[in-house]
Formats: structure tokens, sequence, C-alpha cells
């Protein structure tokens, strides 16, 4: 198996893929923050698939942390993930540093309206600015054909789709299906946070998006009624849980859907929770005729 090359540099990135362009490769680039999973893992392998070349970015980007959360100790092991980046045929690991990436003078964001106002924009003002801003530059330092995206962040796939439309940005959106526990927890680096008793504890919130998705399907049509349902059980099950906030929208512009039987289209139930000192996000997707 050959050595993944880790690129420290923007320039020396650009420089790769610019070549690797001209030589006619495709470009498959899964943005990461590093301490990978079996999530990230499905992502690279879906990159492999379709693309000559993966390059796989770790970062940890301190512009879409708000102030007094987890930057500072959010999960970080470049070694493990180096080696499980090996195993999967990365070509190449972009690993920069913050000066890499900010360089003195940084004064330019990217700002969407609308949609990174709602659900984790109204409990992170700012989060999608940071995110929006990093993923574009992202994209012009590795140059990609197509980019890898976690249903599990589904406001997140929204933005990048939506910044990738409006600013002509010449890469295609990919989406995978978020990766499980077992007992149904969603994947996420962050669950390094919870006890095994928290983990056990936290399988209610996909059998709550569950019980919400049947209640619509079995033609409920007050979104009250589903949001109270699921967040008894959610309740019920976590003790001391605080919701942050559980929502039946669109999967576009995440407009709220009140009266579910006029609704035909994309349902999105998302929602987010604080258990102890973990936020935990979490999401299902379906189609209502
Ligand atoms: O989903 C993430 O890990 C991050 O938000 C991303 C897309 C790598 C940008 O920092």
């Amino acid at each position: 198996m050959p050595d993944i090359k880790v690129i420290n540099e923007v320039e020396a990135m650009q420089e790769i893929s610019e070549f690797l362009r001209l030589s006619g490769k495709k470009i498959g680039f899964v943005p990461t923050m590093g301490y990978l999973h079996s999530g990230h893992l499905s992502l690279i392998k879906k990159a492999k698939e379709e693309n000559d070349i993966v390059i796989v970015s770790i970062y940890v980007n301190p512009t879409q942390f708000l102030k007094g959360e987890d930057f500072e100790t959010y999960p970080r092991n470049f070694e493990a993930d180096y080696e499980l980046c090996k195993n999967e045929s990365v070509d190449y690991i972009f690993y920069p540093d913050n000066l890499q990436m900010y360089k003195r003078n940084h004064m330019t964001n990217v700002m969407i309206s609308n949609i990174t106002t709602k659900l984790e924009g109204e409990i992170r003002p700012g989060h999608f600015i940071g995110v929006a801003t990093v993923v574009l530059k992202l994209f012009n330092i590795t140059k990609p054909h197509s980019a890898y995206f976690g249903q599990k962040d589904a406001q997140q796939c929204i933005v990048i789709k939506r910044l990738v439309e409006d600013l002509n940005v010449d890469v295609k959106i990919e989406i995978c299906e978020t990766v499980r526990e077992e007992n149904g927890l969603a994947k996420s680096s962050r669950n390094v946070y919870l006890s095994d008793e928290e983990k056990e504890n936290s399988k209610v919130l996909f059998r709550s998006l569950e019980l919400g998705k049947s209640l619509i399907l079995e033609g409920v049509n007050e979104t009250d009624k589903i949001l109270s349902e699921m967040g008894n059980l959610i309740k019920q099950n976590i003790p001391g849980v605080e919701i942050q906030y559980i929502a039946v929208t669109d999967n576009e512009l995440l407009n709220n859907i009140n009266e579910l039987n006029n609704y035909t289209g994309n349902v999105l139930i998302s929602l987010a929770v604080k258990t102890n000192k973990t936020r935990l996000i979490d999401n299902i997707l379906f189609y209502k005729n």
C-alpha cells in the first residue's frame, strides 16, 4: 500500500490539484475535522469508487465554533486518522494549520441568508458563516470534481448545496447516508464525550425520529402532536436532557411544515439535544405523498 502524501501548505495542495486536473484525473474530496469514524470512512469509500484520486482534509476549523463551545477540546488524533486513511487508500491528506488557512488580515466570509439562521443556526449563530467560508476555501484549495458530505449534518448539506448553486462553484455535492451504531445512535466524533450509559440512552434519538416519521406517514396532520410525542419519548429515556429543537421542515428552505395533510415532498425531521455536556444532532429524511 503506497504511503499517503500529507500536504500542510495551501499553495502546495493547489499545485498538486491543478496538476492532477490537467492530467485528466477526477478528484474526489472529503472535508473532515478529523477523529475519523466509520461515517467518514463511508464518505471516503464512495469518493474512492467514483474518482481517480481522493483527497481528505483534516482541519478543526476554529471559525465555526462559537465562544464557549468545544473547539479546544474537540477530539484530535492525527496518527489514528492517518492509519484509517491509509487503509482506505486515500491519496492525499490536506492537513493545514490555522495560519495556513487564515492568513493575517483574513477579512472575507461567506454569509448565506435565511436557511443559516434556522435550527442549528439559531442555536449557534454564525456557525454556518464559518462552515461556508472554510468549505469554499477548501474547494478552492483542493479543486475537486466532487465533494462528499454526511446526511447526519442535514442543514450543513443544505447550506453547502446552496453555496455551490448560488456562487456557481464547479463541484458536485454528494450526500451520503448517516452511519449509525448498532443501537441506532448516529456516528459522530463527539460521541467520545458520552459515557456508556449516555450512549445507551441516546439511542432513543433515532427511535424518536422513526416515531415521527411513522406518525406522519400514518396521516397525522398536526405537527405539534408529533413534536410532543417525540419530545416525551426522549425525555422519558434521557434523564435531564435539554431538547434544543425538534423540527419538521422541508429539505431545501427548512420551512416548518405545520399542516402535514396539505404537504407533498421531502420531509426532514431534525433535532438537537444536550445530554450532560454533550450536544447531539440527528435527523431523518423521507418522502411524503
Ligand atoms: O462536517 C464537518 O466536519 C465540518 O463542518 C467541515 C465540513 C469539515 C467544515 O469544517
